[in-house]
């Protein structure tokens, strides 16, 4: 790791809790910042997302991420990899819904090391509740690039929605 990438280094973990500083989280995109602020915490008490953090102290948030089941249209996915699923017509997926890093840590390879977390619960997660692929939106392309640098392909008719295969992410891991 380069020394550029100590942030990350020093960074754990955790389920969003009481004691994670959530108005002091800023990445820049206020749709973001917001949805920590006010709807996450009801988001996870209501069992529509689970939400994670990175964090050096237990208390500054360094970034965050959710994730929730759900499902994509077998004529979404691209033939190559349709062609490997059965023909039920709903393909069972995770989705990483918000992923998100502080202005105050980014560079510094945190982005990464949050959605390399978020991939290995969502390969853990799979072998429990079946998960064929993983999907993020992209709010823009700035952002796809990102997902594109770890593989991650263009979902045909529905734009900016990018997925990863489950198999792919297993192969990251092993
Ligand atoms: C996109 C984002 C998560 C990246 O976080 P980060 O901590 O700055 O990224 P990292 O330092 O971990 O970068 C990891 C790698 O991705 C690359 N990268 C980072 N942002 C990138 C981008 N927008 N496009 C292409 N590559 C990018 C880095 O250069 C680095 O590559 P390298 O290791 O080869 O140098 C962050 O900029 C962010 O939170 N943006 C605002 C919120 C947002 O738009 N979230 C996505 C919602 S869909």
């Amino acid at each position: 790791m380069t020394p550029e990438k100590n942030a990350a280094a020093n960074l754990r973990f955790e389920l969003l809790g009481a004691a994670h500083d959530r108005a002091a989280f800023s990445c820049g995109v206020p749709a973001l910042d917001h949805y920590l602020r006010k709807q996450a915490g009801q988001d996870v008490r209501r069992r529509v997302a689970a939400a994670f953090v990175a964090t050096p102290d237990g208390k500054t948030i360094a970034g965050y991420y959710t994730l929730s089941q759900h499902s994509v249209d077998l004529g979404a996915m691209p033939e190559e990899f349709a062609a490997k699923l059965p023909k039920y017509p709903l393909v069972p997926a995770t989705l990483i819904g918000r992923l998100a890093v502080s202005v105050s840590f980014r560079g510094q390879g945190v982005g990464e090391l949050l959605l390399m977390d978020a991939l290995h619960r969502c390969l853990g997660g799979s072998r429990h509740v079946a998960s064929a692929a993983v999907i993020v939106d992209a709010k823009d392309e700035n952002v796809a690039a990102f997902y594109a640098k770890y593989g991650f392909l263009e979902l045909q008719k529905v734009a900016k929605r990018l997925f990863l295969p489950m198999a792919t992410v297993e192969v990251l891991f092993r």
